[in-house]
């Protein structure tokens, strides 16, 4: 998704905007630019694709200057071209970034042209420049301007603006979409996520919702929505901020070895050796845990696939119905409440945007309370829930989700068991049981990874595909959704799961030798249900790709090729056969040569709707 840099110095920042924009490539994009300011005039560069061709592109110009601005820009209003990405100028004296969308940019626009404005692009970002222009002739700083124009917007914004009159100022304005700032000395920064601010200051400060910001060199002011000067904390941003690939050579595979080590982490201080410790949450959570009667939980892509997941483990171990949603239709539906339900959002970033729409109705919907499961301890969703449970998987670059996906998986199983004691369903034993299961997940994820050379070969097969179905039963069914999410999303092959009983009604039809059909069979009570399904695939000349636990007996024959998985108890299946599937994915990526940190047309943050 779009990304935002700005800088205010006493020295060029071209290469600090560069540098930060790299920092943010991860996101997802399709253009880059930069505007300075500098001596009298206002200098702008833009190229489509990478940031290393804006810097071609910069290479070959005098784009220098001591105050600027920069965006990576992935298009929703528009066409990816030049003239589309940002900055955006009005009368070539005000420069603007914009990561969201303005709603009502069509009302905007049309005020504009009748003004005199001329449009030169079809993004709603162009609107901000021009009517933050309009104003500055009749508002006293560009401050006030950006706070009258702000007040006219609907929609969310990160900005940054700056203008030629005003060569010693920086603004930047936030609604609904991140914003930091970063804190120098002689020198401040902006950005839209702390990874881009690390090479020059570790002290930042998170902007809140409806917040406007003036920065000098030496001085900052934050100013909230009603045009009050606030206070912000100032935090020390801290090694875990930034990410680097370690040796390997894409941040996914680096991310799916680092998941035992993330899912260690996001257990400790929940369990003690024999019992869950809801109070971990927070002082108010046993409370509300213990009231919750229903579970409504809404998400996203791989977060949504955690979801459903919980569903099965809530429903068992704590007897409490759930309801799981997709962000996007949750928030345009009439949703009935019933009383005493928990509101659960899931999101590695904490700033998709579905999800914290859907997190603003439930906050005046009359539910017992929210809480989000979140891999991201700054972000929006973690500021306006109720409860808070951080996953802690620690910066997560590719787009394609792993370990988030594995560390919110291991999160619900927790408040799955959490909700089970507290409402006098789990005995102690069976709590016990289920801490010792946990336990044993980053150990039992680490042998999975030994699976990675088997995996390896096995994508040779898919390399030539362009179809895939993934397969499984009960907490599996999630599971096979997500490995067709992975190999599509990075592979670009095109694949659909299925709960495995579902077959005969329809996509039994798709079945043939170039259908490839990848199955997750653990050893559970539906395995023989499973067994009878893989059958009617086989008979119906499909080719088979079965990872399966060892005591299952299902065995490597004709049309069927088994890749054993270690075997556990069932409870925690889900994570465990999650590793192949990401394995599988990444490595049919590498044999067609995507770009598989960062998929054609994918963001890692969707911020917008
Ligand atoms: C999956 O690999 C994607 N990254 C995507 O489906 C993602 O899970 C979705 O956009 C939701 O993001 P969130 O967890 O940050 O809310």
């Amino acid at each position: 998704m779009c990304g935002i840099v700005a800088a205010i110095a006493q020295r060029d920042v071209t290469p600090i905007l560069l540098e930060g924009l790299k920092r943010l490539e991860y996101r997802g994009y399709d253009s880059a630019g930069v505007a300075v300011v500098d001596n009298g005039a206002l200098q702008l560069a833009r190229a489509v694709g990478k940031v290393a061709a804006l810097q071609d592109t910069l290479n070959n110009t005098a784009v220098r200057g001591a105050l600027g601005i920069a965006h990576t820009r992935w298009a929703t209003h528009g066409e990816v071209s030049e003239r589309n990405a940002h900055p955006h100028v009005s009368s070539q004296r005000v420069a603007v970034v914009h990561n969201g969308i303005i709603e009502n940019y069509a009302t905007i626009r049309e005020m504009l042209v009748a003004e005199g404005y001329v449009f030169v692009s079809e993004t709603d970002s162009e609107t901000i420049a021009h009517l933050i222009d309009f104003e500055l002739r009749r508002c006293p700083s560009l401050l006030a301007a950006v706070q009258a124009a702000v007040a006219q917007f609907k929609g969310a914004y990160g900005l940054a603006v700056m203008a030629l009159d005003t060569p010693d100022e920086l603004v930047v304005a936030r609604s609904g979409s991140p914003l930091v700032l970063g804190l120098g000395i002689g020198e401040n920064f902006v950005a839209s996520d702390v990874a881009a601010l690390v090479p020059v200051t570790q002290r930042v400060v998170f902007l809140q919702e409806g917040d406007v910001a003036q920065l000098s060199r030496e001085t900052w002011q934050v100013f909230d929505a009603q045009g009050e000067a606030v206070e912000r904390v100032v935090h020390e941003a801290s090694q875990s901020d930034v990410a680097d690939r370690g040796g390997y050579r894409h941040y996914m595979l680096k991310e799916i070895f680092e998941q035992p080590r993330a899912l260690a982490d996001t257990l400790q201080e929940r369990i003690s050796h024999d019992a869950l410790l809801p109070q971990s949450l927070g002082p108010a959570a046993e409370k509300l845990l213990a009231t919750a009667e229903n579970v409504h939980i809404v998400a996203c892509g791989t977060s949504y696939h955690a979801g459903m997941v919980a569903r099965y483990w809530i429903e068992t171990l704590a007897g409490v119905p759930v309801n799981v949603e997709l962000a996007s239709e949750y928030r345009y539906r009439d949703v009935v409440v019933p009383s005493n339900t928990l509101f659960v959002t899931l999101s590695q970033s904490g700033e998709t945007a579905d999800t914290l729409a859907a997190l603003h109705f439930a906050k005046s919907a009359g539910y017992l309370a929210t809480l989000t499961i979140c891999n991201s301890a700054q972000s929006s969703m973690v500021r306006e829930s109720d409860l808070a449970m951080m996953t802690r998987a620690g910066p997560e670059i590719g787009v394609a989700s792993t370990k988030a996906f594995t560390t919110q998986l291991i999160s619900l199983l927790l408040i799955a068991g959490m909700l089970g004691k507290l409402r006098g369903r789990l005995t102690s034993a069976r709590e016990a049981e289920l801490v010792s299961h946990l336990s044993k997940a980053p150990g039992l994820v680490e042998d999975a990874l030994k699976m990675d050379k088997a995996i390896q070969a096995l994508s040779e097969d898919f390399a030539d595909k362009q179809h895939a179905l993934f397969l499984g039963r009960g907490t599996q069914f999630p599971i096979a959704m997500e490995g067709a999410l992975k190999l599509k999303e990075i592979s670009y092959i095109h694949a659909e799961a299925y709960a495995a009983g579902e077959l005969k009604h329809g996509p039994l039809a798709l079945i043939d030798e170039d259908m490839p059909t990848i199955v997750v069979a653990p050893n559970n009570d539906l395995l023989d249900k499973l067994k009878s399904n893989l059958e009617v695939v086989r008979a119906r000349g499909g080719q088979l790709y079965v990872f399966a636990d060892a005591d299952t007996g299902i065995r490597s024959e004709p049309a069927i090729r088994v890749t054993a998985v270690p075997h556990m108890d069932d409870l925690i299946a889900p994570v465990v056969y999650t590793i192949p599937l990401q394995l599988l994915a990444y490595h049919v990526a590498i044999l067609k040569g995507t770009d598989v940190d960062q998929p054609r047309n994918l963001a890692k943050s969707v911020t917008v709707e």
